[in-house]
Parts: C-alpha cells; structure tokens; sequence
C-alpha cells in the first residue's frame, strides 16, 4: 500500500516525502510541476536512497485522477497540491478557486470510488485571519480574508461534509503558521517559480545577491520593535506532523483538526537579526509601508497538537535561517 502526495515535488511535500520514506513508507508522488521542479524528485531519492514512484499529472483533470487511483494499491492521501500566493489570488480568485477546490472534489471523489479512507490536508493557519487573542486555538472563529485563504476554508469544510455524509472517512486537518527551514543536506528547500512574497526565501535571496534589499512591511505595529509577529516553524518538523497525523487516521478520529506551530512568535526584524547573525551580516533592509491584508501578530497554541498527536517542534530560528541560506546557496 502507498501514500499518495499530491503536490510532493513542492516544499512542503518533497520535505514530508523525505520523513515518510526514511519511515519506511511507500509513496507515490503527482505533481503538475507548475510551482516545482523535477529534479526535486531526484533529491528526494539521494537524501534517502529510495526510490518511489513519480506521476506528473494536473489533478483538476478526472480521468488522470481516476487513473492514478486504478492503478495504484493507495492507503492514504497527503493533500498539498494548491496554489499558495496571497497577492495573485486577489487578482485572480477563480484560478485559486478552480485550481485548489477542483483537485480536492476529484480527490474525493475518487477515493469514494477506490475505497481510500484516510486523507491529511494542507490547511493554513491564515484561515484564522485577524485574532484578538493569541495564542490561536483550533477552537478560534475564522476570518479568511483573501481567496487563496478562503479555498483553504472551504476545502476545510467540504471534508466535513463529506466526513457527516459517510464517516468511513478520516480527515487530518493541519493548520501550518509559517514554514521556513530547509532539510540539513541543503538539497532541498523553498524554491519559488518567481519571486518570492513570503519573508524568508526573500530573505534568502538578498543574502545570496539575487535580490537588492529587504523590505520590511510596516514597523508601527503594536509588538515589541513594531514589526509583525509570525510563528516560524522549520520545515522538517511539519514534515514530522504529517508522518503522526497519517498514525492518527489509523486510530480512526474522524475529522481531526489541529494547528502545526512552534507556539513562539518571532518578530519580523528578530528573524532579520538572527538570519544575520547566524549567516554573515548579509542581509540589507528598510522599513516601508504596512502590506495590505497583514495581521500584526499570529502564533499557535500547540496544545492539541501536543496531548494528540504527540507533535513538539524541536528547530530553533536560528537552524531555520541556517538551512534556509543553504538550501538557497546550494541551489542558485
Ligand atoms: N514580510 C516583510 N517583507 C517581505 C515579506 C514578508 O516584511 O518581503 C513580513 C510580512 O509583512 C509578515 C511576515 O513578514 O509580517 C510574514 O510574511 P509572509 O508573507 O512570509 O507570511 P504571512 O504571514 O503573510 O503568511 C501568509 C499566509 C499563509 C500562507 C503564506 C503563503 O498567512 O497561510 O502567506 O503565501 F501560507
């Protein structure tokens, strides 16, 4: 039996990849390679000396979709495949709708269809949008306020649909805060197809030359320097959350949704500093204006995560910059 990733050649897949295959699992990998790379596949491979099977395939196409499922003895589904870019789904929210919501229907779909049970998703912690209260607790309103968050919303509860319409299924909702870090080989990493929104591979890229200088969105804020609070969390431990939450589909919960942070909020200029410190003073910034739809601070309240699934972050800030500068170095 097999894991499928959809999406796995991506960032966050490739890393979760990697932590089921050193498990001992078997996966199966579907990418359209829209936002990923090919080579990835083959990193993969050398971190772990596995092999897998790799499928490229745009899951908004059914029949591809049921293909995969004909032919492949599949347990479970680890759900990443969606576009992830705040500011172009505000100009084109019908690509996100159609891209994010469409693959999923299919998903279902089909596992109705072959019998697969078990999914863990990709939800985002930006579904809890403006809190007055921090930590976030999984029992928090939501305020999705763009439509790359709102796909991740309605994902959310078009499982639960599915779940109260037939409860042989069993969802792992993972709320991520901000993934940052790459895996110590420095093999892979975030690696956008243009230039990146989010802090750290923009971080990355002035410290390599690549980019001139960081701006720093909005330094009025009331947090300790100004600057927004984030809950940075490396990569590989959300990589671990997803191997505990396929082991807690097999204890049958349902559906389980649980936020993936390390509980710590870091300030943007913190992270700046720490990058500095640990890597060179490479990076220049400047302060410039609050970017539209930012909150000022978001962390998790990790205690669901630890009683349930047994999930404690174990990366610090500083091994998040250390790997991401190399994974960036290694691949430029
Ligand atoms: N920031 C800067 N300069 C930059 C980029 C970011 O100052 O060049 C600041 C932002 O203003 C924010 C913090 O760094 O205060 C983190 O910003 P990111 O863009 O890295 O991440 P967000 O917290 O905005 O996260 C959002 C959503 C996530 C989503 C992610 C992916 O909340 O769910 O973007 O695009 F997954």
């Amino acid at each position: 039996m097999s894991i499928l990733l959809t999406g796995g050649l991506g960032y966050i897949g490739s890393h979760t990849a990697v932590e089921l295959l050193n498990r001992g699992e078997d996966v199966i990998i579907v990418d359209d390679l829209s936002n990923s790379k090919i080579i990835v596949k083959n990193k993969i491979m050398q971190i772990t000396g596995k092999k897998f099977k790799f499928i490229k395939a745009d899951l908004k196409n059914l029949k591809k979709t049921e293909k995969i499922f004909k032919n492949n003895n599949i347990s479970a589904v680890v759900h990443f495949a969606g576009y992830k870019i705040v500011g172009e789904s505000l100009n084109h929210p019908i690509k996100y709708y159609e891209n994010n919501i469409l693959i999923t229907l299919n998903l279902l779909k089909c596992m109705e269809k072959y019998n697969v049970y078990n999914m863990v998703f990709s939800s985002s912690a930006s579904i809890y949008g403006d809190q007055n209260e921090m930590p976030v607790k999984e029992t928090f309103s939501t305020h999705a306020n763009n439509p790359y968050s709102r796909t991740k919303l309605y994902i959310e509860e078009i499982l639960k649909d599915f779940y109260n319409s037939n409860n042989k299924f069993n969802f792992a909702i993972l709320r991520y805060f901000n993934p940052v870090g790459a895996h110590e080989s420095g093999l892979i990493g975030e690696d956008p197809n243009d230039t990146p929104t989010n802090l750290m591979p923009y971080i990355t890229k002035v410290a390599t030359g690549e980019l001139k200088e960081l701006s720093i969105f909005g330094n009025d804020y009331s947090t300790k320097d100004g600057t927004g609070v984030r809950d940075f969390i490396h990569v590989c431990d959300l990589a671990i959350g997803h191997a505990l939450a396929l082991n807690k589909l097999k204890e049958k919960p349902g559906v389980f949704i649980c936020n993936l942070g390390t509980g710590k909020g870091y300030t943007v200029l913190e992270t700046v500093t720490t990058f500095n410190k640990v890597n060179g003073n490479l990076v220049k910034y400047k302060f410039v204006e609050r970017r539209s739809g930012d909150i000022a601070i978001s962390y998790a309240d990790t205690t669901k995560a630890e009683k349930e699934l047994k999930f404690k972050a174990k990366y610090n800030l500083e091994e998040m910059c250390k790997t991401s500068y190399k994974f960036e170095k290694n691949n430029k």
